[in-house]
């Protein structure tokens, strides 16, 4: 069991001890406040961060997780740039530059691209986000998250809110939360529903997904909130996502129905779907899990580009 040189396109490419391991990992680099200290184990590496979509958190922490491991980062934050402005393809980009780079981070807007840009490259390709796919580098972020609040990543009762069929983060999520035996409820605005595919896949590795539009009785016995925007971007008519705008927001008044320890975690950015009051919570957790991004993301990198992380000692292999 290694993840040496391979890629991770969804979370369905790890298995349940690798998963366990990448935690394990992500543990030991965060140490006891949570802040990695810095260290030299890819000291020879160069990490290529390809955003074809704007990102904050993913590219950065992707690119603070490759400094603090010692590696070099080359890439870019928008296409713009590059030869994509000259009409060259995603095809073309990936094979120059796996020559060029020992591993590729991809974010781009088309579903698939990140599978695809892996069968195309000569190094081991991650997929930041592609399209309303896939977001499995956020799911493992959030499930570290889970667990480091909650003290467990099993057993939760687990409520993902908002925009749940264009929203990668909550896909990859709900079938990592039911490969580990917690419950998902999905609470959404209707037309915006869980797709039936990532419904059947939580199904197949675990409890199926329960669907409800009543936010206040989900919220009733829920461990974790997890708020997500509506995905604007996504629509192919802007009037469209009008109709959803501002459809739902988390604020003190609807978290009365819930009990007062609820982890509410959020991807983020976050546009209005959560009341700035709510940040005074314990249980507000988004950017503790922002923070987290820095050491899962050295332990994925650290796995894939190297033989045995050093970091690993006895207790964790
Ligand atoms: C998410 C994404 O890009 O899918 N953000 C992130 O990676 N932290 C969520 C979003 O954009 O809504």
């Amino acid at each position: 069991m290694t993840l040496l040189d391979r890629d991770v396109i969804a979370v369905s490419d790890l298995s349940d001890d690798e998963i366990q391991a990448l935690l394990r990992l992500a543990r030991e680099f965060a140490g006891p406040e949570g802040r990695p200290t810095p260290r030299n184990e890819l000291a020879d590496r160069i990490v290529a961060c390809l955003f074809f979509e704007p990102s904050t958190r993913t590219r950065l922490s992707f690119e603070s997780a490759a400094h603090r491991l010692g590696a070099r980062v080359i890439g870019f934050s928008s296409p713009a740039a590059t030869s994509f402005a000259k009409g060259e393809t995603l095809s073309d980009t990936i094979r120059t530059v796996s020559h060029y780079a020992d591993l590729i981070v991809l974010r781009h807007p088309k579903d698939g691209s990140a599978r695809l840009a892996a069968e195309l490259s000569e190094v081991p390709v991650v997929n930041a986000g592609d399209g309303s796919h896939s977001h499995p580098t956020q799911s493992l972020v959030d499930f570290f998250t889970i667990g480091d609040e909650r003290g467990t990543t099993t057993n939760n009762n687990v409520v993902l809110l908002g925009d749940l069929r264009f929203g990668r983060t909550t896909h990859s999520l709900a079938t990592l939360l039911s490969r580990f035996g917690n419950k998902v409820t999905c609470v959404s605005p209707p037309g915006l529903e869980m797709p039936e595919g990532v419904i059947e896949e939580c199904a197949r590795h675990g409890r199926r997904p329960d669907q409800t539009n009543d936010l206040v009785g989900a919220l009733a016995d829920a461990d974790v909130l997890y708020v997500t925007r509506i995905q604007k971007e996504r629509f192919a008519d802007p009037a469209e996502y009008l109709k959803y705008a501002g459809s739902y927001r988390i604020d003190d008044d609807i978290l009365r129905h819930a009990e007062a320890d609820l982890t509410i975690l959020h991807p983020l950015p976050r546009v209005g779907e959560i009341d700035h009051a709510v940040d005074r919570r314990p249980g507000a957790a988004w950017f503790r899990q922002a923070r987290n991004g820095v050491p899962v993301r050295m332990a994925l990198l650290t796995s894939i580009l190297k033989e045995t992380p050093q970091i690993l000692t006895e207790a964790t292999r």
